[in-house]
């Protein structure tokens, strides 16, 4: 992995990381941002399978679509943003009124973050430091997203330790596109559940089965006809298996393939049903973490750091071609 420090719109920085040939990755400090993921496609060409800007004014200006950022506190939704911790409530940032979405306006997306090492063997780590309260979140949090070459596997892991009881769930919110039309490439996801949600978007607490419902991605079949039968995704799936290969995304135009990895419980997958300045449905996120809304939901996995531990996620995105 070699680490090139380049400029970034007019007075910004970026951190280049090229992985095996015709593989390379570009972040910033701010928001922790993937910009841009080159990989070769069947002919050896490379080109970027990102949606993303060149300058930071742009990620500024399109904060609300999450472009490439790292989430957090809070990945997805907490309804009526608030949630009880010890029996005390905690109000949070109605963003997406009267509900908090991936951290609230001032979520680690919309913070500068430093840069604690960059090098062969750590690829690029970034800090962030959250004071207790920032965004209506108890506890001083102290976090890492490091983003790093493993093989041709981009591997993007964020950290994150306490001063005092808090509830935590972080991720990367890249829009993927593996080059020619979205509708044509092929997603698989082994799940055979999604959460139920309200018109809100909010959990109810209980999963419904993918059966032979048009969200049923277990068979990889092409994004333009699920899109099609089903309006857009926007759901989480719950993954069968944890901390195996869960998803994959194929481009037959191009011969690209991305395979996911991830120690996470869920994988929400969302279409880009509005993707801001770009056309609708030209890329998907695959969003690892958490369940969301698991503040509300005593029966959900606990999304709760304490004092004295240290929350870790790990989600690997390796390419081919071929
Ligand atoms: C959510 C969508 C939301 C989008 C914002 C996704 O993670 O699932 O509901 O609109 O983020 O970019």
């Amino acid at each position: 992995m070699r680490v090139t420090q380049r400029r970034f719109g007019r007075d910004d920085e970026a951190y280049e990381v090229a992985g095996p040939p015709g593989h390379s990755f570009t972040v910033i400090p701010y928001g922790a941002h993937l910009v841009d993921v080159q990989v070769p496609d069947r002919d050896g060409r490379s080109a970027s399978v990102v949606l993303g800007f060149g300058d930071v004014e742009s990620y500024r200006a399109h904060s609300d679509r999450y472009f490439g950022s790292t989430i957090g506190r809070f990945a997805n939704r907490i309804g009526g943003a608030s949630f009880e911790l010890d029996g005390r409530l905690y109000e949070l940032e109605p963003n997406e009124h009267p509900h908090n979405l991936h951290g609230g306006f001032s979520g680690f997306s919309a913070q500068t973050w430093s840069v604690a090492e960059t090098g062969p063997e750590a690829g690029v780590r970034f800090r962030y430091r959250s004071p207790a309260g920032e965004g209506g979140f108890p506890g001083a949090v102290e976090a890492f997203t490091t983003y790093s070459w493993s093989g041709t596997g981009l591997v993007v892991s964020h950290e994150a330790t306490t001063d005092a009881p808090t509830v935590i769930s972080m991720t990367n919110h890249a829009y993927w596109n593996l080059g020619g039309s979205l509708a044509t490439q092929r997603l698989r996801v082994a799940a055979s559940e999604v959460l139920d949600l309200d018109e809100g978007r909010i959990p109810t607490g209980a999963s419904v089965p993918v059966g032979d419902s048009s969200l049923d991605l277990r068979a990889g079949p092409p994004l333009g006809s699920v899109i099609e039968a089903t309006g857009g995704i926007d759901h989480c799936y719950v993954l069968d298996t944890v901390d195996s290969w869960v998803a994959s995304l194929d481009s037959p135009a191009t011969g690209r393939r991305m395979e996911v990895r991830t120690d996470q419980p869920a994988l929400v997958v969302y279409t880009a049903n509005d993707a801001g300045p770009f056309p609708r449905h030209s890329a998907v996120c695959l969003e690892a973490h958490g369940y969301p809304d698991a503040p509300n939901h005593p029966l959900f996995p606990s999304s709760e750091l304490r004092p004295g531990e240290r929350y870790t996620s790990r989600t690997e995105y390796r390419f081919r071609s071929g």
